[in-house]
């Protein structure tokens, strides 16, 4: 078919580009001395720059001296098993009530929280075949990716009250009350929600577990930002744990990322967790599923990269590399507050228009400014500063030098600009 004057592929329309890695891309091909990249959820360090965790180095060089012979084999198509352990009590096993939580939960490790989701919900259309998965307006765009690609129909539900600038519980409910119908997905970030900032309260995340129950909806759990939110661990698993104890039973799913926490972007380091019902325990059903994950595994990728789960397992093995963990999270989301705080402080002295008190209220690495699409579009024209289509801002990309014009260029265009 195929010859010199022509080729297969010409019918071949062209998707569009990543929105996060588009920007990312324009920034650093922009020239100016000014730019500020604001764009990319990505931890960077008050000199914008990367940053591996102390603790990772350490570990790092741990493993280095280790020398192990085989630290380049393949692993097992479910992965490191003590990876699994220690990355599935990191979620579901806070103070006291570890015990008895794993024989319900099917654990494999995967290419980092992006290849959990997919591989969840690759699993979930060809064993469940929801007739739907609902996921969030607005979310992480990769979800409907995602879920497109794995063939489930999707629906959304409206997560965010933009007048509140807050969850939007109410509308949620009404939507997925009303048109959601039983065995049908729902997706839900455990916390720190991605673009918003805005997570539900204990109390929402109660009746969010009450309305799955009643209504027949399977959650899938999006957890990339453990540590992140609150700066501790626990607290921000705090959902989980919830609907890990509802009564009665909830089957649902976690995909779990490490990119954030360790900041082990590059590594892929991740794992994927179907919780199932006791009532199965007796016929083996935790580990039929496990046994379908492996499966899916094997014929998609094999088995997950191991080099960014050997050094997750050798910091959460070891209680001193733990808590040196814990502090290194402390610092990243203590700087994120303290640059949430600058930007607030600063856009008030120069009383720009409008209200900033969600910049301070919403959590995590992101902020909703608020700022329109045309806002968007002339802070990067005119002033050089990148951010999402959305108005979100990744708070890490802001330190004590950038900060100042960053502000002004937000209250430039606030004021001339609709
Ligand atoms: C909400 C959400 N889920 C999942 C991911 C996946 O990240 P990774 O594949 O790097 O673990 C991200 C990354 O930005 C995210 O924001």
């Amino acid at each position: 078919m195929s010859n010199s004057e022509s080729s297969r592929f010409t019918t071949l329309s062209v998707p569009p580009a990543d929105e996060a890695f588009a920007v990312n891309g324009a920034y650093l091909a922009d020239t100016s001395p000014d730019k500020v990249n604001l764009g990319i959820g990505v931890y960077r360090t008050d000199e914008g720059r990367p940053w591996p965790l102390r603790v990772v180095e350490r570990a790092e060089n741990q493993l280095h001296e280790e020398h192990d012979a085989a630290r380049h084999e393949y692993l097992a198509i479910r992965g490191d098993v003590e990876f699994l352990d220690l990355a599935r009590d990191l979620v579901f096993a806070s103070a006291g009530d570890k015990e008895g939580s794993d024989d319900r939960i099917a654990s494999v490790q995967t290419v980092s929280g992006t290849g959990a989701n997919r591989l969840g919900a690759d699993f979930l259309a060809q064993h469940l075949r929801p007739g739907r998965v609902w996921i969030p307006e607005p979310t992480w765009s990769n979800h409907h990716a995602i879920w497109t690609f794995a063939g489930v129909a999707r629906g959304t539900y409206p997560y965010y009250d933009v007048a509140g600038k807050c969850f939007d519980w109410v509308r949620t409910a009404q939507t997925l009350n009303e048109q959601a119908s039983p065995g049908d997905v729902v997706v839900l970030h455990a916390c720190a929600h991605n673009p918003t900032g805005a997570d539900p309260s204990k109390e929402q995340w109660e009746k969010f577990a009450a309305l799955c129950q009643a209504k027949g909806l399977i959650p899938f759990f999006d957890l990339a930002y453990q540590g992140f939110a609150s700066g501790s661990v626990e607290e921000d698993s705090w959902a989980i744990r919830h609907f890990f104890h509802y009564q009665p039973q909830l089957e649902f799913f976690v995909a779990q990322s490490f990119s954030k926490n360790f900041g082990l972007y590059g590594q892929r380091a991740g794992a994927l967790h179907v919780v199932t019902s006791s009532a199965g325990l007796s016929t083996g059903v935790s580990q039929a599923v496990l046994a379908n994950l492996c499966s899916l595994v094997r014929g998609e990728y094999s088995m997950a990269p191991r080099r960014g789960s050997e050094i997750v397992k050798t910091v959460l093995r070891s209680p001193d590399m733990r808590r040196q963990w814990h502090e290194d999270l402390q610092l990243m989301s203590g700087r994120i507050k303290a640059m949430r705080q600058a930007l607030y402080d600063r856009l008030v002295a120069l009383q720009t228009p409008g209200t900033w008190e969600h910049i301070l209220s919403q959590i995590g690495m992101f902020s909703y400014t608020g700022l329109s699409e045309n806002q968007v579009f002339a802070i990067t024209q005119r002033h050089h500063v990148y951010l999402l289509k959305s108005g979100r801002i990744s708070i890490s990309g802001l330190n004590e030098s950038n900060v100042d014009y960053v502000a002004r260029a937000i209250d430039d265009v606030v004021r001339t600009v609709i």
